[in-house]
């Protein structure tokens, strides 16, 4: 079950990647996550990331194509995998497709109303759990449910930062739904509803996949 998950900043994207990838055993690639652990090492290429996603703008493609094939090539990928946040503009979308045929391209779709507070009020796990101060809160305040580690803001969590990635998204992203409907494999869901309900019906989709 090769997937991807598609939709704006603050979608759920993360949020269902990770439910998903324990019902199915398989694992949630995420490249955001890859991205911000490189920026926590301090890496050159770290380092350079951090400038473009500080900023709304996409990482160049020189520098995520790469991480994603390095990253599809862990042995834990061989049954299969869901990603999140990637591909992100139709170069990418075009380099993934000469190596992996996707599944399904499954997008949340999300009224723009929704993600702002969705995305200023998230809390994050180093883990990679994310949390919302209201929808979806941890028991105890700023610690992972999952781990026991401190909660913390992302950087690029503002709203001036979260505005540019929303157009970002409409200008460079959007158009990749149109490259996975012409290929038969989009699917859709509508992301406005409650995390489990949302969850219920990502995995009707993946049990009608064929095996
Ligand atoms: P990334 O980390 O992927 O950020 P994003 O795509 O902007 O998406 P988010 O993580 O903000 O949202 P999400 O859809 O995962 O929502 P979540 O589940 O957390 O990328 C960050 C940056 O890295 C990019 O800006 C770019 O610079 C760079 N980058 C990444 N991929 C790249 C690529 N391919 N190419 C180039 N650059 C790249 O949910 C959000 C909040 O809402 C949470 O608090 C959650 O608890 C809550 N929530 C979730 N679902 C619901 C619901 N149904 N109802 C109510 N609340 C909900």
């Amino acid at each position: 079950m090769k997937i991807a998950l598609f939709g704006p900043p603050g979608a759920g994207k993360g949020t269902q990647s990770r439910l998903i990838s324990d019902k199915f055993s398989i694992p949630s690639i995420s490249m955001g996550d890859l991205l911000r652990a490189e920026v926590r090492k301090g890496t050159v290429l770290g380092k350079e990331a951090k400038t473009f996603m500080d900023g709304g703008q996409l990482v160049p493609d020189s520098v995520v194509i790469g991480m994603l094939r390095d990253r599809l090539q862990g042995g834990d990928c061989d049954g299969g995998f869901i990603l999140d946040g990637f591909p992100r503009a139709i170069s990418q979308a075009s380099v993934l497709d000469e190596f992996v045929k996707l599944d399904a391209v499954i997008n949340l779709s999300v009224a723009d109303r929704f993600l702002i507070p969705r995305i200023t009020e998230r809390r994050m796990c180093p883990c990679g759990t994310a949390y919302h101060l209201i929808f979806n809160p941890p028991i105890t305040p700023g610690i992972c449910d999952d781990c026991g580690q401190k909660l913390y803001q992302r950087d690029d969590d503002t709203k001036e930062t979260v505005l540019k990635r929303l157009e970002v998204y409409s200008k460079q992203t959007k158009p990749v739904l149109e490259f996975y409907r012409e290929k038969g494999v989009l699917r859709e869901i509508d992301g406005n509803k409650s995390i489990a309900c949302i969850r219920r019906a990502l995995i009707e989709i993946l049990n009608s996949l064929p095996r």
